[in-house]
């Protein structure tokens, strides 16, 4: 089977190096270079009972986070990379009793036992992490939380593909698909070449809302614009990832410290911002006073897919033969990529994915036409 995937960010290049092991022909088109959007942008934090409460979005989330260690192996058995895998947990800092209670009753849940969720009173958060603000009287940890190194995550994957017999074509943007008799058929390229497929996979992240226009449908993704900022964390003043109400911390092992994002409804306007660096600073310096002292080395914005419902949007385009959606992956897509090429791959060749993806049909945004 031949296929194309548009899109070379994490969720492309893991579904390309899927398909390729499955035994597919796979060419990935990729506009500029592997992990250049959102993918490279992130903060790699692998963090399943975090951003979402929704119930499919839970057991999508905790399958891929136990597929990580898996990949991590893997991806460096066959590139030599090394992606950071990082297990120490997160700090999640609570200010008040409910919250502290709240914490005691998530230690109890089954997966709280699997992701290792304490309450932890203020004499432990500030044996544990001395660091942080006498103002954080109380957290929840979750040592299952874990993170990566994203930009190297995104590397090995699209390395992976290539050995893996993966067609990666960069600098290479699709312009419009052409579909023809209810099939998808073709991507045309920027110079006007057609690759003809037997399978498209959209993968084109905050991209995909044009790709899909180029038929005549509407898909609704739309961009979230993320700022983040890295400060140089030599000697390093933090162990874990530490997250507040307004702003979260990841220490990596290269020597940054991450102090991330900002999200805003704010199109594709490329800039780092005054307000935006001003408020997330304001809010790690009040979490963790000490780093008011710290060099900035870097700041840079990424665009996350959103949908409406907050969801990602995994499946076939209703309708149409040989069209298929990965995207929407909104503040999750590191932790989803696993998930989302295992998932993926299953459904393209032989018809069902081995979880219940009902949640995240494109269905759910298409404007049905009257017959
Ligand atoms: P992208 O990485 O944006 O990739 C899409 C690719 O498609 C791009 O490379 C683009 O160049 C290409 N493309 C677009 N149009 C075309 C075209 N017409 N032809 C060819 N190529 C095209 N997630 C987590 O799990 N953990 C985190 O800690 C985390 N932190 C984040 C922090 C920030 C600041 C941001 C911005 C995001 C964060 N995310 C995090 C979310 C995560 O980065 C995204 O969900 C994920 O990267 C989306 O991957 P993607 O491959 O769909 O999109
Ligand atoms: N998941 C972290 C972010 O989206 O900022």
């Amino acid at each position: 089977m031949k296929v194309v995937v548009v899109g070379g960010g994490v969720i492309g290049c893991a579904t390309a190096y899927e398909l390729a092991k499955a035994g597919c022909a796979v060419v990935l088109l990729e506009r500029a270079t592997p992990g250049a959007e959102a993918s490279g942008a992130a903060a790699g934090m692998l963090a399943p009972l975090g951003e979402s409460s929704a119930a499919g979005f839970r057991e999508l989330a905790v399958a891929s986070w136990r597929l990580y260690p898996a990949v991590v192996h893997e991806l460096r058995e066959r590139t030599g990379i090394d992606v950071e895998y990082v297990t120490r947990g997160t700090i999640y800092a609570l200010a008040t009793v409910h919250d502290v209670r709240e914490a005691q009753s998530r230690a109890q849940w089954a997966l709280g036992r699997e992701f290792g969720i304490e309450a932890w009173d203020s004499g432990e958060v500030h044996a544990r992490e001395p660091a942080l603000s006498a103002k954080v009287s109380g957290a929840m940890f979750v040592r299952g939380d874990h993170w990566v190194n994203n930009q190297r995550l995104v590397v090995a994957y699209a390395q992976a593909a290539v050995a893996a017999g993966v067609a990666l074509i960069t600098g290479c943007g699709v312009s419009r698909l052409i579909v023809e008799d209810g099939h998808a058929r073709a991507v045309v390229v920027a110079d006007g070449e057609r690759l003809d497929a037997d399978v498209i996979v959209l993968a084109a992240g905050a991209w995909t809302a044009p790709l899909v226009a180029s038929f005549g449908e509407r898909l609704p993704v739309e961009p979230r614009r993320g700022q983040m900022i890295a400060l140089a964390h030599v000697p390093p003043v933090l162990t874990h990832c530490v997250h507040g109400d307004e702003v979260y911390l990841v220490p990596r092992p290269s020597g940054e410290l991450l102090v991330g994002a900002t999200v805003e409804r704010v199109g594709f306007q490329g800039a780092v911002t005054a307000l935006g660096i001003a408020g997330l600073l304001s809010a790690a310096i009040e979490l963790v006073p000490v780093l008011g002292g710290l060099p900035i080395n870097r700041t840079w914005y990424g665009f996350r897919p959103w949908a409406p419902d907050n969801l990602p949007i995994l499946g076939p385009w209703p309708g149409l033969e040989g069209l298929w959606i990965a995207t929407a992956h909104f503040r999750n897509g590191i932790l989803l990529a696993p998930i989302t090429a295992k998932v993926m791959t299953e459904w393209i060749l032989t018809g069902r994915p081995s979880l219940s993806l009902e949640d995240f049909l494109p269905d759910r945004f298409i404007m049905r036409r009257e017959p």
